[in-house]
């Protein structure tokens, strides 16, 4: 019997955010989004975790060779991001809230169609060790 297998790769990056909401001043932004709204910003060491599913190839046992996951996850991600100011130096972070959700859907939006086989199933992007979010593409 053989059915989907999940593989997973994993990767750190280091990077700075605010949490606010440009329409509140900077004490209401501080009820809502706590020390992440320090109007100067701070930095977090983030782990991004990749899955992709899918059948593994009959010759090679792979469902997609990782080192081109690891590749991928580099040039349309971490390369983007690590080491930046989410806020402010990140393209397709641009006007987005950067909070550990929003990371996980902007990541997928710049990994997914680059997986050539089995499918991006799920992005999750840890701003701590406890806490974390999950996506999995799917539309509301
Ligand atoms: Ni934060």
């Amino acid at each position: 019997m053989r059915g989907t297998v999940y593989v997973y790769r994993r990767a750190h990056f280091s990077a700075s955010h605010r949490l606010f909401d440009p329409n509140l001043n900077d004490d209401q932004n501080q009820v809502i989004f706590g020390a992440c709204s320090n109007p100067n910003g701070h930095g977090h060491n983030y782990h991004i975790e990749v899955c992709i599913a899918g059948l593994p190839d009959p010759n090679t046992g792979f469902v997609i060779d990782l080192k081109k996951v690891k590749q991928i996850m580099h040039d349309r991600f971490l390369h983007k991001v690590d080491h930046k100011n989410l806020n402010v130096d990140v393209d397709f972070m641009s006007g987005i809230n950067p909070t550990t959700e929003n990371i996980a859907i902007a990541a997928w939006n710049q990994i997914a169609s680059y997986i050539s086989e089995g499918k991006l199933y799920s992005v999750r992007i840890y701003e701590t060790e406890n806490n974390f979010a999950e996506y999995r593409g799917e539309a509301s």
